[in-house]
C-alpha cells in the first residue's frame, strides 16, 4: 500500500536550528517509569518509536544536577559520565532509524523534595513542597542561580557528549523555570524579579547559554506554556504571549503545551483530541521558528488540518507514540486501519505516578522491547501446527486471538454474546468512555483479515462442547462478575445484613441495562473509574447519588492516572453526595450502615438503593468443569487449558490484553519460569570489589 497524498505535507522535512527532523512527527517527551534506573529498557523502547517512523523522540524529564531528584519517580538525569553512557545506548537506536534525539533538560524547584540526594531544593522563592512533602524548598540567591546556569550548561555539553540532537530548556510544568516566570510566585526584587523582562531573564539566559555550549551541533528547544492560567474553554493568556514574544526567535523550536495537566493531559473521558487548539491560536503568529503541541492526535486528518492551518509544524505526541510506535510508517504505508489508536485511559501515566516502568491498555509491548524482546508489530511464527480454542472475545481473548492468528496458528474465537469486546464493549457503553471501544475494534479489525482465525459469536460453549471441539490448546478467557454482598478491601467477608436483593445493584446490571429508580447510594471500595461513572449515568437520568467510600479521597487510582481532579470536579458539577472514610457494612432495604474507617462510629442513612463496586470474582466455573470432566474423558485431551485476564485475576483492561498477548508470544516456545525476563539496571562506573 502507499502512501495516501492528502498525507504528503506530515512526511516533509522541517529544519530545527542546526538539525533536520526527516518529517513532522514528534515524540515529546515523555516519562517511562525506567529513567536513569533502566537505560536498557529506555533506549529500546524509545529507539523502537524511531523504527515506527517517529522524526524526533525525546527524554523524559531529564534532571542536569543531584539538586533536582525526584525519586521515587524514576527521571532520567544526566549528572556524570555514567549517565552519558546510558543515554548514549538511546541515541544510538533513535538514529540507527535516522530520527533525531531529544533531551528535556529539567530543574523540579518545589515539585522535588530530593528524597534520594537529600540535597535542599532551590526555588525562585521559599516556597512549601509542592507535592505535600513536609520540606519546603529554599529561596535561591544569585550565587545559587549562576551555578544552576553552570549546571544546565554542564548537563547540555553531556546531552551532546551522548548523541542528542535537540537539547531543551524546560520551562513549564509547575517547575522551577515556570516559576520564576509567573507573577505570582516570582516575587524577588533583584534582577530576576518584577518585571517581565526580568522574569524570564533565567529562561533566557538558559537558552543562550544552551545554544553557546552545543547550539554548533544540537538545536535547542524550549517547553513553554501558552496560556497564564486556563479554564477549560477560555483560555487565559495573559503574559504568555509577551514572553514568548520577547523570545520568539531565540530558541530552534517552540514545544508548547497550557497550564492544565489535566487537559493537555487529558483522558478521553473528559477531553477530545486537539483540545489544545484554541490555545495555539497565536502562536506561530509571533515565531519564525518551527512549533510543536499535543492533543492526543491520531487521526491523520487531523494532524495534516493542524499543519495546513498553520498551528503547528510538527505533531507532537506522547500517548499516540505509546499506543502505537508504528503511527507514522503506519500512515507512510497506507495502513490507516492498522494504527492502534490511543483510547486516553491514561494508564501510561500510572507507571509514572508509582515509579514502575510504563504500561499501555493498547499496547502490550510497551516497556517489553528489551526485557522480553517484545515488538510491537513482529512476532515470531508459531512453534507447532496446533490449533487454538480461545473463549471469550473480551479484551484478552481478542489480543490472544489476533496475536496466535499474526503467528501462523489456527485459531477458534467463541463468544457466548452476539457482539465481541466483552467489558470494553459493556463499558464504553457508559458517559465518557466512548474511545475504549478502540480496544475491540483494532482487534476485530485485524482479526478479520486472519483467514486463520474463525470467529463464533453467540456460541456459549460448555465443558462438553470445548472438548468435542479437539483443540490442542484451549484458552479461557471468560471475564469476571463484580460481588453483589459488599466484600472488598474494607469487608474481608461477605455482609451479613445485606438486601433486598431487588434492591442492590452491581456495575455488571448496571452495564446490562438493569438500573435503580430511586435515591442510589454507590459504595466505591474499588477506587478507579467504575463507582463514578455509574454515577454520572445515574445522574443524567436525575437519579440523587450519594458516592461513599472507604478512601479518604475519591478515585485514588484516578489521581496515579492524572485525572482524579477531573472526576471529584464532574461529581461535583453533577450534583453527587460524596462521602470520604466511610465503609459500607449494611442494609436493609430502606437504610445503608456506614461506618467511619477511623473511629468506627456507626452512621445511618437512608437510600432505596445500594450500587456496590468492590470486587470481582472470576467467571472459572468453565475451567473447573472442564477440568471434573477430563478426569473420566476418553477422547483427545487438549494439551494445555489456561485461564488468561479476568477470568484468572480480575484486573485492569490493560492486564488482560497484555495477559492474551503473552499467552500468544509464549505458546511452544521455552519460557524460563524462574527468571522470564532480562534484568536491567544502571551501569557501574567502576569494576566491583567483593564486599563494598
Ligand atoms: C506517561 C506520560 C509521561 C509524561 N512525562 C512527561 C515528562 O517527563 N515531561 C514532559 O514535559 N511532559 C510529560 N508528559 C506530557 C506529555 O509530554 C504531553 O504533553 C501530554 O501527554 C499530552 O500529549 P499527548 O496527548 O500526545 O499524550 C507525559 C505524558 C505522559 C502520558
Ligand atoms: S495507556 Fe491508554 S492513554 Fe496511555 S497510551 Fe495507552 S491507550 Fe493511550
Amino acid at each position: 500500500m502507499t502512501r495516501d497524498p492528502r498525507y504528503d505535507v506530515l512526511f516533509e522535512p522541517v529544519q530545527i536550528g542546526p538539525v533536520t527532523a526527516k518529517n513532522r512527527f514528534y515524540q515529546v517527551p515523555h516519562c517511562t517509569g525506567l529513567g536513569w534506573l533502566r537505560p536498557r529498557m529506555v533506549a529500546a523502547l524509545r529507539g523502537m518509536k524511531a523504527e515506527g517512523g517517529w522524526g524526533v523522540v525525546c527524554t523524559e524529564y531529564c534532571s542536569i544536577h543531584p539538586a533536582s531528584d525526584d525519586l521515587p519517580h524514576p527521571y532520567a538525569s544526566l549528572w556524570d559520565d555514567g549517565d552519558v553512557r546510558a543515554h548514549t545506548l538511546m541515541t544510538e537506536q533513535v538514529h540507527e532509524h535516522g530520527a533525531l534525539a531529544g533531551a528535556e533538560l529539567w530543574v523540579g524547584g518545589a515539585r522535588t523534595a530530593n528524597l534520594f540526594t537529600r540535597e535542599v531544593a532551590m526555588e525562585v522563592d521559599h516556597m512549601p513542597n509542592a507535592v505535600n512533602f513536609p520540606y519546603q524548598a529554599r529561596r535561591m540567591d544569585r550565587s545559587d542561580i549562576r551555578e544552576l546556569r553552570r549546571w544546565h550548561r554542564n548537563a547540555a555539553l553531556r546531552a551532546r557528549q551522548a548523541g542528542f540532537d535537540i537539547v531543551y530548556v524546560y520551562a513549564t510544568h509547575h517547575y522551577l523555570l515556570a516559576h520564576f516566570l509567573d507573577a505570582r510566585t516570582n516575587t524577588r526584587t533583584d534582577e530576576y524579579g518584577g518585571s517581565l523582562e526580568n522574569r524570564v531573564r533565567l529562561v533566557r539566559e538558559l537558552i543562550e547559554e544552551t545554544k553557546d555550549a552545543v547550539g554548533d551541533r544540537c538545536a535547542v528547544a524550549v517547553r513553554f506554556s501558552a496560556d497564564e492560567q486556563g479554564s477549560d474553554e477560555t483560555p487565559v493568556i495573559g503574559e504568555h504571549r509577551d514572553m514568548i514574544e520577547m523570545l520568539a526567535e531565540l530558541p530552534d523550536l517552540w514545544d508548547i503545551n497550557i497550564q492544565d495537566y489535566s487537559r493537555e493531559m487529558g483522558a478521553s473521558r473528559f477531553i477530545r483530541e486537539g483540545s489544545l487548539e484554541a490555545y495555539m491560536s497565536y502562536v506561530k503568529s509571533i515565531t519564525s521558528k518551527p512549533v510543536v503541541t499535543v492533543g492526543r492526535f491520531t487521526s491523520p486528518d487531523t494532524m495534516v488540518s493542524q499543519v495546513n492551518r498553520g498551528i503547528v509544524d510538527f505533531i507532537g505526541a506522547a500517548r499516540p507514540s505509546i499506543a502505537d510506535p508504528f503511527l507514522p510508517n503506519k500512515i507512510e504505508q497506507g495502513r490507516i486501519d492498522d494504527i492502534r489508536e490511543c483510547i486516553g485511559c491514561n494508564i501510561c501515566y500510572t507507571g509514572d505516578s508509582t515509579g514502575t516502568p510504563i504500561r499501555c491498555t493498547q499496547n502490550p509491548t510497551m516497556s517489553e522491547e528489551w526485557r522480553l524482546g517484545w515488538h510491537p508489530e513482529k512476532i515470531a511464527a508459531k512453534g507447532s501446527d496446533s490449533t487454538v480454542l480461545v473463549v471469550g472475545a473480551g479484551p484478552a481473548g481478542l489480543e490472544a486471538a489476533r496475536a496466535l492468528g499474526h503467528r501462523g496458528y489456527d485459531v477458534m474465537l467463541a463468544e457466548a454474546e452476539t457482539t465481541l469486546g466483552g467489558r470494553v464493549t459493556l463499558e464504553s457503553e457508559l458517559p465518557g468512555l466512548g474511545e475504549w471501544a478502540r480496544v475491540r475494534n483494532y482487534r476485530v479489525q485485524q482479526i478479520q483479515s486472519m483467514p486463520n482465525v474463525e470467529i463464533y459469536p453467540a456460541n456459549h460453549l460448555g465443558a462438553e462442547d470445548v472438548l468435542a471441539m479437539e483443540a490442542d490448546h484451549v484458552v479461557l478467557a471468560t471475564g469476571a462478575s463484580w460481588l453483589a454482598n459488599g466484600r472488598g478491601i474494607h469487608n474481608p467477608s461477605a455482609l451479613e445484613q445485606f438486601g433486598p436483593l431487588e434492591s442492590i445493584f452491581t456495575p455488571d446490571d448496571i452495564l446490562q441495562g438493569r438500573l435503580p429508580a430511586g435515591p442510589t447510594l454507590i459504595y466505591d471500595d474499588d477506587h478507579y473509574y467504575m463507582a463514578n461513572v455509574i454515577a454520572e449515568l445515574l445522574r443524567q437520568r436525575d437519579i440523587p447519588v450519594a458516592l461513599v467510600t472507604p478512601g479518604n479521597i475519591l478515585s485514588s487510582w484516578g489521581g496515579k492516572a492524572g485525572e482524579q481532579s477531573r472526576i471529584q470536579r464532574r461529581m461535583l458539577e453533577l450534583g453527587v453526595e460524596i462521602i470520604t472514610d466511610r465503609g459500607l457494612v449494611g442494609f436493609d432495604g430502606r437504610e445503608a450502615r456506614l461506618e467511619c474507617t477511623y473511629t468506627g462510629a456507626i452512621q445511618t442513612r437512608a437510600t432505596e438503593a445500594v450500587v456496590t463496586v468492590t470486587m470481582r470474582e472470576p467467571n472459572d466455573a468453565l475451567y473447573h468443569d472442564i477440568d471434573s470432566m477430563l478426569a473420566a474423558h476418553d477422547g483427545p485431551r487438549p494439551q494445555s487449558i489456561t485461564r488468561i485476564g479476568d477470568c484468572l485475576a480480575p484486573s485492569i483492561i490493560a492486564a488482560a490484553v497484555y495477559a492474551g498477548h503473552r499467552y500468544a508470544r509464549e505458546l511452544d516456545t521455552d519460557v524460563n519460569h524462574d527468571n522470564r525476563m532480562k534484568y536491567d539496571r544502571v551501569f557501574f562506573d567502576e569494576p566491583i570489589t567483593g564486599g563494598t
